[in-house]
């Protein structure tokens, strides 16, 4: 085993790094959209089914591939199963890990600039200019590269320090800043004036939307994104426990605090985005967080101060996300190709920067066809994240759900989860799920998007 392999230095040290991973933009940004686009509480409510029935058996079924091999996903795979496709797992952890970092840290450079405007004043503006403002930062092609790109070296940098000096650091630092940011703001949102019409909104299901399959699959694919599913992220860093640890608590707490985390985001957007006269909470994507929100902070009494907040938390939460997403292609040059990490870290972060690129020029910055690709409609970062969040991963969590429920087996992984004792889920059940339950609903899934 190469040296450079590294170790968590405790149980509460993976579980604060995985929650990083897990609670990033798609809970403070991803899912109060989804939210709005799928009618409110009825939402909210398939999200909790999908997340407890379909999400959370692959997330300790990553973990128990991980903690048993002490190996990445293609490592994993390689050694489990060295028969068969399964190596297609180990591909599509990479090259997923890999390129979605490429168009999320894109994201996370206008979480920066957001903040360092409400820092000096530039939110300031005034209501109106809020949407011409987004405009106008997402078209600066340079200053967007740059951010993208200082968002990677920092990300870079901290992977390059290691398991436990550099992400279970930052995440030991990060996470609590995050909790107490989330308060902060979600007791301001709530007591807003109009809060009440967001909260009911938010709370009161309307279980007509319940007919519409269409919410089911985008409920799968948010908690996928969410729980940080379907690349191996989990199955990395649950590589870095040691076999004594006990997976199945750390699992559930894991699942516990992302859920927990994109409920309280939800406290904050709805009440906040109802307390602006004209509000539609469907209104979702960038709009969103840079052109909806940015207006309440310009009108608020000390709206600047939770304005910086508030980019802040986004900054932070993007931040343990992209640790993680590089760490995955870091880890398997590491193990695969015996890089050291400070060689895997500077190529796959220089790789990541170069085609980041084209993603931040695809929001009028660049040349026109990149905001508008040719045949496909779309820009190219649209294109991206529909191929590697729209199906690499469900495709992915499709895989790794069969390699555990069937090829390694529910009776090696359930051996794995009976060396702890006595715990929740019994490996009886959570055989069922990720057998049964899972694999269907990800086919559903799959064939929903086929059909759209
Ligand atoms: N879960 C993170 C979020 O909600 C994003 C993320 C980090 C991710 N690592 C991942 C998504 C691995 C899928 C796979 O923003």
């Amino acid at each position: 085993m190469s040296e450079d392999r590294g170790r968590w230095g405790s149980r509460t040290g993976f579980i604060l790094a995985a929650t990083g991973s897990a609670v990033g933009l798609g809970n403070i940004w991803g899912f109060p959209t989804q939210v709005g686009q799928g009618g409110g509480a009825a939402f909210v409510l398939v999200y909790l089914v999908a997340v407890l029935f379909i999400c959370a058996p692959i997330l300790l079924g990553e973990i128990v591939v991980g903690r048993y091999s002490q190996l990445g996903p293609m490592g994993a795979v390689r050694r489990l199963a060295p028969t068969g496709p399964w190596w297609l797992i180990g591909i599509l952890a990479v090259s997923a890990g890999t390129f979605i970092l490429s168009f999320y840290s894109v994201i996370a450079g206008w979480t920066v600039q957001y903040l360092w405007l409400a820092v000096t004043g530039g939110l300031e503006s005034g209501p109106e200019a809020s949407g011409a403002l987004f405009t106008e930062l997402a078209g600066q092609s340079w200053r967007n590269i740059f951010a993208t790109g200082l968002f990677l070296a920092v990300t870079a940098w901290c992977v390059n320090r290691g398991i436990k000096r550099g992400i279970e650091a930052a995440a030991r630092i990060m996470m609590p800043v995050l909790f107490v940011l989330l308060m902060i703001l979600a007791v301001r949102a709530v007591t807003l004036p109009g809060a009440g019409e967001g909260l009911a909104y938010y709370l009161r299901p309307d279980l007509s939307q319940l007919r519409d399959p269409g919410i089911l699959g985008a409920a799968v694919g948010q908690a996928f994104f969410s729980l940080s599913l379907g690349m191996g992220a989990l199955i990395t860093y649950g590589s870095y426990l040691h076999r004594s640890h006990k997976i199945r608590s750390a699992a559930m707490a894991i699942v516990g605090i992302d859920t927990l985390i994109a409920l309280l985001a939800g406290f904050i957007i709805f009440p906040a985005g109802f307390s602006i006269a004209g509000f539609d909470p469907a209104t979702g994507g960038p709009g969103l967080i840079f052109a909806v929100l940015p207006q309440l902070f310009a009108t608020l009494p000390g709206g600047l101060i939770f304005g910086a907040a508030f980019f802040l938390l986004l900054s932070v939460a993007a931040f343990t996300s992209t640790i993680s997403l590089l760490e995955v292609p870091v880890s398997h040059a590491i193990d695969q190709w015996r890089w050291s990490r400070r060689k895997a870290a500077a190529t796959v972060g220089l790789f990541c920067f170069v085609v980041s690129i084209p993603c931040a020029l695809s929001f009028g910055g660049g040349p026109a066809a990149l905001a508008d690709l040719p045949v496909i409609g779309g820009s190219f970062f649209d294109l991206m994240v529909n191929v590697w969040n729209e199906w690499a991963l469900p495709i992915g969590g499709l895989l790794i759900s069969l390699f555990v429920g069937w090829r390694w087996g529910v009776a090696h992984a359930g051996k794995e989860l009976r060396r702890e004792g006595p715990g929740f889920p019994s490996p009886k059940l959570w055989g069922v799920l990720i057998r049964f339950v899972s694999p269907a609903a990800l086919v559903f899934l799959i064939l929903l998007r086929i059909a759209s």
